[in-house]
């Protein structure tokens, strides 16, 4: 039987934006978004979405009203569905056995427990929230004992690849899709159905199956390997503003080499966002719990690297700064953890920011998508004191304003619109000596030197 209707739990980054494209995609399918949190559904429900992709409000238009629905009514959804993506949060635990570093399954357990009491009939289960490996079983274990006699289940992992800034391109052609199944005829029909709905765009040969087990790990491993490239071009950044060496050459020179290929070596103040870090350490965790230390202290040390870049890039602005930022104004560019995006989690800005304001720097910040009260929040879960912030932060409206009578200037998200300011007038602005810290190389420092500016690059130096 092909699948006729859809629902997806968790309507977050990775919920709202892959079962909108099934939609656009599969007008005979219908696909229901359910969430808990009434306030995110009335935002997918308005024209104001809650994630801002670019391209993401049409393929939701396209769809919306048609078959894709959001809702909070999450049983109805689920009765009504024979395939359920579970997209729902799996934040680092942090409390009690694991804590700073398992991933905590409390969502997805409450998940499957829902599922099992309110199912009737056959379902399919996907995980789509990335999740340590085996946690498959742990659904079937739940799902099997708390279903009634006439429901049976079968569970599916089918990670989801898709970058934030660039979901909707990733979502239309992925590298691939990969889909782990049980090798039983139940099974074997259950991935069956689920390519079947992928192949509604996307080319067979990029439809990837495999077991639970090795989709599960899969995803944790792309990330962490993603990752490790970063730090790995980091921990070079450092040595080329030592030496002389300019980070971006090093990475064309080196990323011309067919077998190292040019992407993800861009020296940065750091990689952010949801994913990264927190499947490194579920990563460490893992290899902790099925006693491999030494594979542990490996990737740790990726995470290790990341956190020193964000401390290194604070230092460089403080002894720049003739070793004291006290009561200076430093005008920050971009808080969010990537360009295209208006998601600040785990944003090395929020470091950066962090720990300037512990020096008793005044803050002004300027970012074109994310808004002041979501700025305010992160930097006070970060430890910082309401007294503190009431003081020493100022959100900004555009570029100019943050600059004026700034001290120094640090761009901490590559925007794009950050590579046509107006540099005279900027320079103009701002307190002399004007200096300027580039943690993306975003700004061109032939520019900013002809300009005036004292200027440091990340992987460039002074
Ligand atoms: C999340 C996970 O963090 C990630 O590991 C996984 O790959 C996909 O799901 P994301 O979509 O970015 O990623 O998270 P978030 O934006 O927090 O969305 C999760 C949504 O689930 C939230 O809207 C939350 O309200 C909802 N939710 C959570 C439920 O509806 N029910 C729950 O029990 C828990
Ligand atoms: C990542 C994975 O790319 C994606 O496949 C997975 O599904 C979720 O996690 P995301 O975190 O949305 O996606 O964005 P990504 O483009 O990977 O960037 C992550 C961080 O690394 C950002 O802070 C970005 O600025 C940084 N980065 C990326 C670098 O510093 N240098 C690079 O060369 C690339």
């Amino acid at each position: 039987m092909p699948i006729q209707s859809i629902c997806c739990l968790g309507a977050g980054y990775v919920g709202g934006p892959t079962m909108a494209m099934i939609a656009a995609k599969c007008p005979d399918i219908q696909v229901t978004v359910a969430d808990m949190n009434g306030e995110r559904i009335a935002a997918w429900n308005s024209d104001c979405l809650p994630v801002y992709e670019p391209g993401l409000d049409a393929v939701v238009q396209s769809a919306r009203g048609r078959n894709l629905h959001f809702t909070t009514d999450i049983r109805g959804a689920i009765a009504a569905a024979d395939l359920i993506f579970v997209s729902v949060g799996t934040p680092t635990k942090s409390y009690g056995i694991g804590a700073g570093r398992a991933a905590d399954l409390r969502y997805v357990e409450s998940a499957a427990r829902l599922i099992a009491e309110v199912s009737k009939g056959h379902k399919i289960i996907v995980e789509k929230s990335t999740i340590p490996v085996k946690t498959a079983s742990a659904i079937q274990a739940i799902l099997a004992a708390n279903s009634s006699a006439e429901a049976t289940f079968e569970v599916l992992s089918n990670p989801e690849f898709l970058a934030e800034g660039t979901a909707v391109a990733d979502m239309e052609a992925p590298d691939r899709i990969l889909i782990g199944g049980e090798p039983t005829a139940g099974g074997k029909a259950a991935v069956e159905a689920l390519v079947a709905i992928y192949a509604h765009w996307i080319p067979r040969e990029r439809i990837l199956t495999t077991n639970l087990w090795s989709s599960e790990l899969s995803k944790l491993v792309a990330n962490a390997f993603l990752a490790q490239r970063i730090s790995s071009i980091n921990s070079i950044s450092a040595l080329c503003e030592a030496t002389g060496a300019d980070v971006d050459e090093v990475a064309r020179a080196i990323g011309m080499d067919s077998r190292i290929g040019p992407k993800f070596l861009k020296a940065s103040i750091g990689f952010g966002g949801s994913c990264f870090q927190k499947d490194l350490l579920n990563l460490v965790y893992l290899c902790e719990s099925f006693h491999l230390p030494d594979v542990a202290e490996y990737w740790r040390q990726v995470i290790h690297l990341n956190d020193w870049q964000k401390s290194r890039f604070v230092e460089k602005i403080v002894r720049a700064l003739f070793n004291t930022v006290n009561g200076k104004r430093v005008a920050i560019f971009g808080f969010a953890f990537k360009k295209d995006t208006n998601d600040t989690r785990e944003s090395p800005a929020i470091h950066v920011c962090r720990d300037l304001l512990r020096e008793h720097a005044r803050l002004a910040i300027y970012d074109p998508r994310v808004d002041a009260a979501t700025i305010r929040r992160d930097l006070a879960e970060a430890g910082i004191p309401a007294e503190l912030l009431d003081s020493n932060l100022e959100i900004c409206a555009d570029p100019y304003a943050a600059a004026a009578s700034a001290h120094a200037l640090a761009a901490l998200t590559e925007w794009d619109e950050f590579r046509s300011l107006d540099l005279s007038r900027l320079y103009d602005l701002m307190l002399k000596p004007a200096f300027v810290f580039d943690g993306r190389a975003v700004l061109s420092s032939e520019s900013l030197k002809a300009h005036g500016f004292n200027t440091f690059t990340i992987g460039q130096g002074f």
